[in-house]
């Protein structure tokens, strides 16, 4: 049996996903994986790291964080009141990064992720700034310390885009990616495309809870760039900056815009892509990126992805097209997705 410590730092929607997946999913590690993970550690902004050496209690971290009282309640716990100190202090296998997505730098799980590779952790994480903004240099702490950073649900939640395209695909020449990767503004646009206007759309998204009282990151398209900045870091290669990517967010589209799509057999969806472009004089093809509303014919297959359900269509030399649907957001479908990494981590990890 191989056994893991694990320390999750974002213990919100998705970090407490996670542990109920961890300790729902006990038996079927051990049976299917040989696979023990005992949760060590976990903090969040409000009470700072705990850490119990023999492990956590699961239902118990559950019920303190949905009566939202301190962490420390917790019996037998060492506590730090900062996160990095307690993740310094404890160390151990795997941790998994789920703090709030920052795009401008990338903190506090930049430093979070940072201190656990360069510790010797392999790290999982569904956060989606430090990647966005530091890919290259994180995977490449990753490799100097021997360990694995995954980051699996940082795009499409547990949908697994990320390692179907670099494992599954191996050895393919993926030369596009258009996909549909913000919930929020394909719900708002399909509600749109069912003859709501867009103020009605926002806001019964925001009702139902799929958008932030403050949706900016969604309909003015910033999170479907930062998901766009990961895929090109993972997919090409590419480290590309925000402002490389083309953004146009769905503010402005109108039900005029949606009624004469639907005219022409057409549908709106907010489409990210990149795509090489084809270079005649032998350097490197530029990669173009872009996260822009556009009219899709309804054969396209992302034409048809409805709701809050995401999409992406990879375009290769070997399997033509390849077009993964699925949910895109979720406390369990994005522990899912951490939960995958952490599997794989203690597979392909040693
Ligand atoms: N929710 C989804 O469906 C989804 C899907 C894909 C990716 N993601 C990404 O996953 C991450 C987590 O999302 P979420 O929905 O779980 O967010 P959330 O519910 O807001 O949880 C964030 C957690 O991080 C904690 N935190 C903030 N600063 C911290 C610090 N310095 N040290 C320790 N903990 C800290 C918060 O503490 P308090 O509880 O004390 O505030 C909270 O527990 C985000 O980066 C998000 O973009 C989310």
């Amino acid at each position: 049996m191989k056994h893991l410590r694990l320390s999750i730092i974002g213990f919100g929607n998705v970090g407490q996903g996670l542990a109920e997946l961890l300790s729902t999913k006990r038996d079927e590690l051990r049976q299917k994986f040989d696979l023990d993970v005992a949760l060590v550690g976990v903090a969040n902004a409000r009470s700072g790291f705990i850490y119990r050496q023999d492990g956590l209690d699961i239902p118990v971290l559950l019920e303190l964080a949905t009566t939202r009282r301190p962490l420390t309640v917790h019996p037998g716990i060492t506590h730090w009141q900062n996160t990095l100190e307690g993740l310094r202090a404890t160390g151990g296998d795997v941790l998994a990064e789920a703090t709030p997505t920052n795009l401008r730098d990338g903190e506090p799980g930049m430093s979070h992720i940072r201190m656990a590779l360069s510790q010797g952790m392999h790290v999982v994480t569904a956060n989606k700034g430090p990647v966005a903004l530091a890919a290259s240099e994180l995977f490449a702490l990753a490799r100097q310390n021997d360990v694995q950073l995954r980051v699996e649900s940082t795009v499409m939640a547990g949908t697994p885009v990320i390692s179907t395209i670099r494992e599954g695909m191996a050895g393919a020449d993926v030369h596009a990616l258009c996909g549909i990767l913000n919930g929020t503004t394909n719900y708002i646009l399909s509600a749109m495309a069912a003859g709501r206007d867009y103020a009605e759309a926002l806001a019964d998204a925001q009702a139902q809870g799929y958008a932030e009282t403050d949706s900016t990151a969604d309909v003015e398209g910033y999170d479907a760039v930062a998901k766009t900045l990961i895929l090109s870091a993972l997919v090409f290669d590419r480290s590309l900056k925000p402002e490389q990517v083309v953004r146009h967010g769905i503010t402005t589209i109108t039900k005029e815009q949606m009624q004469q799509a639907s005219e022409q057999n057409k549908r709106i969806k907010l489409v990210a892509s990149l795509r090489l472009l084809s270079s005649n004089d032998g350097k490197e093809a530029a990669l173009e990126a872009r996260v822009e509303p556009l009219a899709l014919p309804l054969n396209d297959s992302l034409a048809r992805v409805d709701g809050v359900l995401n999409a992406l269509t990879i375009q290769t030399d070997t399997l033509s097209e390849v077009t993964i649907i699925g949910p895109g957001a979720g406390r369990l479908q994005t522990g899912q997705g951490l939960l995958a990494d952490i599997v794989a981590c203690a597979q392909i990890g040693g």
